[in-house]
């Protein structure tokens, strides 16, 4: 049986390290500059803030605030707790294990290709904090593209993604990215996919449906110039049942 007790605390990285390391070090360059410089001081005191300010917003989102946008979307979202639930583009296992912590006879199934896009990108992180979670059980972490899918058609009840399908260098890699969520939906199930707004907004054209929602500050890669939209999509096609009586009769 496998042990289930949480150990330790989660930690899902930070999201694209170099960005804040850079944003941080010209804050304090230009902060620097202008205790030491004559002329155009105002403009580097102001350059300085508000790109130390920028680095303090992305530190909380990457550390904090995609954790609390994701608790909400997925209280929202009202699991059973029996879903099959994929998430793409997993990383250390933010969405992942935010969605298996709601399914207790469910599944929660995590595809990444581990690139330097997360810090401490690997398998191995995330089936971590999945031990320290205390859902290690319910978790399976599978190394794969999201433009090629290794699951059967109408195989999973929710599709996830948050902050990756953007990174696909390519927009046919994106679209496609798009049509194996769809594909790998069952009819009636939903996509989620949190990117930043201008792409969520192409996502919707491709699919031709979905609702758009932006999520605030909280979710702000360093200021409103990076705000991250969620773009939630029900796969059509369910079979519609009439209501029935209580004998069963139409
Ligand atoms: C910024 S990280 C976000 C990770 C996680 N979803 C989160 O919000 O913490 C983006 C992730 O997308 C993954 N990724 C990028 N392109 C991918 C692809 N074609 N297939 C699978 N994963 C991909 C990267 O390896 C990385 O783990």
């Amino acid at each position: 049986m496998t042990d289930t007790t949480p150990r330790g605390r989660p930690f899902y990285g930070i999201d694209a390290p170099p960005i804040p390391a850079l944003l941080g070090a010209a804050g304090i360059a230009s902060a620097v500059a202008a205790t030491s410089r004559r002329t155009g001081r105002t403009a580097l005191a102001v350059a300085g803030a508000v790109l130390l300010a920028g680095t303090g917003i992305y530190l909380h989102t990457t550390l904090r605030g995609k954790l609390r946008a994701w608790d909400a979307i997925l209280d929202r979202a009202a699991f059973n707790g029996d879903e099959q639930v994929l998430d793409l583009g997993c990383g250390r296992g933010a969405v992942l294990i935010a969605a298996a912590r709601r399914l207790p006879q469910g599944r929660a199934v995590g595809v990444d290709l581990w690139s330097a896009d997360q810090s401490g990108n690997r398998a191995e992180a995330t089936l971590a904090n999945a031990a320290a979670a205390g859902v290690a059980d319910r978790i399976e972490v599978r190394s794969g593209d999201m433009t090629a899918l290794p699951f059967p058609d109408n195989s999973f009840d929710v599709v996830t993604s948050a902050m990756a399908i953007h990174n696909i260098p390519s927009a046919q890699g994106r679209r496609r990215a798009l049509d194996e969520a769809i594909r790998v939906l069952r009819p009636g199930g939903r996509l989620l996919i949190a990117d930043p707004s201008p792409f969520v907004r192409r996502y919707a054209t491709h699919l031709g449906q979905g609702t758009l929602r932006a999520l605030g500050p909280g979710y702000w890669y360093s200021g409103p110039w990076v705000a991250v939209s969620l773009l939630q999509v029900v796969k059509q096609g369910a079979i519609e049942h009439e209501p029935v009586d209580a004998q069963g009769r139409r």
